[in-house]
């Protein structure tokens, strides 16, 4: 019961860190699920800022079992390097982090094709972390990846860098005119992380269907964005995994076990890297929103772009993810802004979308369609109660409701954790787990907890509150 999938519901940066922060409370494990360190999660505590590239950001949270699954592709320099700088903070992590034997390896080779195919992309590249995700999954569907497991079999190991460099220093020096690797230095470097990371290596699956069948709290930490799935995302400007919530259940944990899928999704939008933006604004609220979000990426300090919210973005990711609930964050990025918009629609050769489109040639030069909202006079910065909020800012949380179809449990008004309007924690939704019935599956049903007051289950007929424009206007 109570196992809940956190997934960002744009293009990464939504706040996923303290919103899993958070919830960690209520879980008993937290499993980050795919990815590697191009994910950067923040985590503000009154010990100072934290920011997780890899481990689960529960790990703070005394206690807790943290676990990076085998979705997740782990450069074990990196990992280490986050356990080391952890430690001289004083969270030592020990017998309660684990890290699955499937988990694919990041190797020195797979950061020099990411950073070798961008710049030959030239224009059309994806704008990469540059960690060396892409080629990383590429060798895993492949089936010539080096495991987790394969770290602390050290012969194995060997014998599968060694066969895997004939092709790729080939690759490298003759496609992309970069020197290849040696064997020997990589297995040097790569056999004494093992020996660091071995006592940690598990079959994460059983560990995980362990602690379900005894009772404890999973939570799932997703990394990027629903748009950046490889899937699912605005192809081929996306990253290599499976960022949604499916994306938690490849691991060897099954869909029925899931209870509860929370969308963090961020008050207006943002994108790092290239790629459709529809309702990029590159005007003084942009630059306005980026200034007053701190919008700059916390893995490579790259400055984000800006745009409004676009429901169209939210209502794919609650259909895609099966959200059950949102989490809107950066409530008080909002407040000195006047009039904000909404995209509820996409312009397109004079047709109208009223969904996400697949092509990606519609998402890169349509018209977004806005409704205009009045903004608020009044603060939402550190507000913890919901009663406490502007009017204005309660009806646009509730337009997101009606846009999206979907709740928002929580709201958050500041990077602090108190910043925190709880309205339903996810962690307590259960469904109950009955046996088929003849008619068809009575157990499948959602059973939400109750709010305590009729005013946090607000999924309401609000109307487009000014006007509609497009972008052009
Ligand atoms: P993640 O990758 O989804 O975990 O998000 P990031 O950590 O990359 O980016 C979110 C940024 O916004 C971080 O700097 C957070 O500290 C900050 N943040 C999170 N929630 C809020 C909020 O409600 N208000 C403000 N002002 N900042 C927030
Ligand atoms: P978190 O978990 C925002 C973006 C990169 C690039 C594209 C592909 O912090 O939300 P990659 O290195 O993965 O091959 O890059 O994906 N990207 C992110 N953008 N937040 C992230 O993670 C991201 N991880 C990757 O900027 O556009
Ligand atoms: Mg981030």
């Amino acid at each position: 019961m109570g196992n809940v999938v956190v997934v960002g519901s744009q293009w990464g940066d939504e706040g996923k860190g303290k919103i899993v922060d958070i919830l960690a409370r209520e879980a008993d494990v937290i499993v980050r699920f795919q990815g590697g360190s191009n994910a950067g999660h923040t985590v503000v505590t009154p010990r100072g800022t934290f920011v997780f590239h890899l481990l689960p950001s529960g790990i703070l949270s005394r206690g807790k079992h943290c676990v990076l699954g085998s979705g997740v592709v782990i450069d074990p320099g990196a990992l280490i390097a986050e356990l080391d700088q952890l430690a001289e903070r004083g969270t030592k992590v020990g017998r309660n982090f684990a890290i699955s034997q499937r988990a694919h390896l990041i190797m020195p080779y797979h950061k020099a094709i990411d950073k070798a195919a961008e710049k030959a992309k030239g224009a059309r590249r994806i704008g990469t972390t540059g960690k060396g995700i892409g080629p990383a999954y590429v060798d895993k569907m492949a089936r010539i990846g080096i495991r987790v497991g394969d770290l602390i079999n050290p012969e194995r190991f060997r014998e599968k860098v060694e066969s895997n460099l004939v092709e790729i220093n080939g690759f490298l020096r003759h496609v992309h005119g970069t020197r290849g690797f040696t064997a020997g230095r990589i297995c040097e470097e790569y056999l004494e992380y093992g020996q660091r990371l071995a006592p940690y290596v598990t079959d994460d699956s059983l560990l995980i269907h362990k602690a379900m069948e005894n009772g404890r709290r999973v939570l799932f930490e997703g990394a990027q964005g629903t748009h950046l799935d490889v899937d699912l995302g605005t192809y081929p400007f996306v990253t290599s995994s499976n960022a949604c919530a499916g994306g938690a259940c490849t691991g060897g944990v099954g869909p029925t076990k899931i209870d509860a899928v929370l969308g963090v999704t961020k008050a207006y939008t943002t994108r790092v890297g290239s790629g459709p933006f529809p309702t990029e604004l590159s005007d003084e609220v942009g630059s306005g929103l980026q200034e007053r979000g701190q919008e700059t990426g916390a893995t490579t300090g790259r400055a984000r772009r800006c745009g409004w919210l676009d429901a169209m973005v939210l209502r794919y990711a609650v259909r895609v993810n099966g959200c059950t609930a949102l989490a809107v964050t950066k409530l008080d990025v909002l407040d000195e802004v006047s009039e904000l918009k909404i995209a509820v629609g996409y312009r397109f050769q004079g047709k109208l979308y009223r969904e996400m489109p697949v092509d990606l040639q519609v998402l890169e030069n349509c018209e977004p369609v806005y409704e205009t909202l009045p903004g608020w006079a009044g603060t939402t910065t550190g507000v913890t109660n919901y009663k406490a909020l502007p009017v204005e800012a309660k009806n646009y949380l509730r337009r997101i409701e009606a846009l999206t179809a979907c709740p928002v449990s929580i709201v958050s008004t500041g990077s602090h954790r108190e910043h925190t309007i709880m309205l339903d924690n996810p962690m307590m939704y259960t469904r109950s787990r009955g046996a088929r019935s003849r008619m068809g599956v009575s157990g499948a049903v959602a059973s939400r907890r109750r709010l305590p007051r009729g005013e946090a289950s607000r999924l309401t007929t609000i109307r487009p509150v000014v006007s509609v424009t497009t972008k052009a206007e």
